[in-house]
């Protein structure tokens, strides 16, 4: 695709790979924090996704990189640029909101056109632009459109080409397929991923509560709960590696152990037993942590670290099994491919996992908030 001209359209004329960084971002209503100290960088081109839980900051964040809220401590960057106090107009952001907010009296041409006529930008480079977006988006046939003829689907879309209209830097989007149908929203993730592709230096802030879309649209993935950033990396490194059991337990399935670190290297003890562990790195020897374990990564039948129990419960699931077995007074999951003959609940079984598949972590101090 050829670069089409460049325009000024504000003070960060688009186009060019901007990333955005929160430096020690703080968000009060009067006395409760809703954010917290946020420290994190997303890089030109990054598609970064925040997930958390309802109620963790998320949305929050998200505005403060906008300019809807003022952080009471902290700065936002984008592109290397302090914007801290400049207006949402003058930030270079595009954004789309879960309830698509496009104006119901405009067709959909003029919702488009609506932030390059905000802008300025010259009336005859105004009906390209839009014709550019509505091509990305795949809406280019709608244009005479009201919003009210359009599914929600394509309510959708339309508000993303009216987001990429300005040539943000910066895209922000805020739980954006929250409120379609899980078959369309599975067809917009998709669309989504083909749409970076085309808009490689368009860094993209991603709100969500929802691990799928975060795993599947995600570079890296800033995991939040209670107004704090708790972990960050890659969604193979959140799933292979969580740091806390906050991220092990909301980005993807996991049996999570009370164990005490030792006797030996790389091993911890649970109930009687000594399993072997990838490693034991920042717990003490002797100390309480939390073994993960991915349900998936259980193993029925004799193995390293062979944990013998009763099936206390038993799922089929199509093309897996998910066993529940009594453990040392836990319950211990392994999703298993589908058995030809399950046990019966009751028996007696084994299971077991590899030693790289165990990742100890800290003991969390009990509820702190
Ligand atoms: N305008 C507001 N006034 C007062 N409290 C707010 C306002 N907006 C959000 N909050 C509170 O801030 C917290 C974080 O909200 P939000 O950032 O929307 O979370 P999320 O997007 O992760 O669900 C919540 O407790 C919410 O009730
Ligand atoms: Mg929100």
């Amino acid at each position: 695709m050829a670069a089409p001209p460049e325009t000024a359209v504000g003070p960060v004329a688009a186009k060019t790979a901007a990333g955005i960084r929160f430096d020690h971002v703080s968000v009060a209503y009067g006395d409760h924090t809703v954010l917290d100290g946020l420290d994190l960088t997303v890089e030109p081109g990054e598609v970064m996704a925040l997930l958390g839980p309802s109620g963790s900051g998320k949305t929050t964040a998200l505005r403060a990189v906008a300019g809807f809220v003022t952080p009471v401590s902290g700065r936002v960057l984008i592109g290397g640029r302090d914007v801290t106090a400049l207006p949402p107009y003058k930030r270079g952001i595009g954004m789309v909101v879960q309830s698509y907010a496009l104006f119901p009296h405009l067709r959909v041409a003029d919702n488009v056109a609506f932030g390059l006529k905000a802008r300025k930008v010259p009336r005859a480079e105004i009906e390209p632009r839009v014709t550019e977006a509505l091509e990305l988006t795949g809406m280019a046939g709608y244009a005479r459109r009201y919003p009210r003829e359009l599914s929600g689907g394509q309510q959708q879309r339309v508000a993303i080409a009216r987001a990429l209209a300005i040539r943000p830097g910066v895209l922000l989007l805020d739980e954006p397929l929250s409120a379609l149908d899980a078959q369309l929203r599975s067809g917009m993730l998709a669309e989504l991923t083909r749409l970076h592709r085309e808009l490689p230096d368009v860094s993209i802030l991603y709100v969500t509560h929802d691990q799928v879309e975060a795993l599947t649209l995600a570079d890296r993935i800033a995991v939040m709960d209670r107004a704090r950033l708790r972990d960050c990396g890659t969604p193979r490194e959140l799933y292979r590696a969580p740091r806390t059991e906050f991220t092990a337990s909301f980005v993807g399935n996991a049996n999570l152990l009370p164990v005490t670190a030792g006797p030996g290297d790389a091993t911890v003890t649970f109930g009687n037993r000594e399993l072997a562990v990838r490693g034991t790195e920042g717990v003490a020897p002797g100390a309480a942590a939390t073994l993960c374990v991915r349900p998936h990564l259980v193993g029925l039948g004799e193995g390293p670290n062979a944990l013998r129990g009763r099936l206390a419960e038993l799922q089929w699931r199509g093309a897996t099994h998910r066993l529940y077995v009594e453990v040392a007074g836990h319950r211990v999951m392994a999703d298993v491919r589908e058995l030809r003959t399950a046990p019966a609940v009751g028996d007696e079984v084994t299971l077991h996992f590899a030693p790289e598949d165990g990742v100890l972590l800290p003991a969390e101090a009990g509820a702190d908030g």
